[in-house]
């Protein structure tokens, strides 16, 4: 299974998939390209580290989200994929990329999703005070952070907790999240029911 990974920023996400394909755990996985809209990020340095063709796309260089999509798709040519895997991705995708690539764009957010889309999930979570978050893959679809969840994984919220030490808690399980769920993609066949996912 070939997918291209896009990140703007640390990394560790994409890091983890690196480390799980060479480790053998992700055998049937390959990263065919890495996208970034932060040329330079500590992500691409990953990418360069491990050979992976890296596309830096400057969103400075579009005159709006639209074009920008439309230059990712036509450099994401060259590089067929099954799975467009967001990793720190933190600009929302138009319908000109998703069309692309139907429901096979897929994006790992820190909380529960339905609660908590957005920016700054885990600060929301404590600030909300519940006592149980975690983080989600789901499907991407037009709606920010709204698409069919695939996977799940709840993390404690304890009362001393604040944004970084919920943060920190959260991504130990997102790094173990995100590959069980491409390991199930490149071992069996999703499918998406209305909202309900399930792999076969
Ligand atoms: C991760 O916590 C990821 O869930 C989050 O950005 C961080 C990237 O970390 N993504 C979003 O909030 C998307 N809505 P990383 O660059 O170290 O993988």
């Amino acid at each position: 299974m070939k997918i291209a990974v896009l990140a703007s920023g640390r990394g560790s996400n994409f890091q983890a998939i690196v480390d799980n394909i060479k480790s053998g755990y992700l055998s049937r996985v390959e990263v065919a390209a890495f996208v970034t809209d932060k040329p330079g990020c500590p992500a691409s340095e990953i990418a360069r580290a491990h050979d992976i063709p890296v596309l830096d796309v400057d969103p400075s260089r579009s005159s709006s989200r639209r074009v920008f999509d439309a230059v990712l798709v036509s450099r994401l040519r060259d590089y067929p994929v099954d799975y467009v895997v967001l990793a720190g991705y933190m600009r929302i995708l138009s319908y000109v990329f998703l069309k692309h690539y139907p429901q096979r764009v897929i994006n790992i957010h820190p909380s529960l999703l339905p609660a908590f889309p957005g920016l700054n999930a885990q600060k929301k979570a404590v600030e909300a005070g519940v006592k149980i978050s975690g983080c989600t893959v789901h499907v991407v679809d037009e709606e920010v952070d709204r698409g069919p969840i695939i996977m799940q994984k709840a993390v404690p919220v304890f009362a001393d907790d604040d944004e970084q030490t919920l943060s920190r808690r959260i991504l130990v399980q997102e790094h173990l999240l995100y590959s069980r769920v491409l390991k199930n993609l490149s071992e069996k066949e999703m499918q998406i029911s209305g909202r309900t996912v399930s792999f076969s």
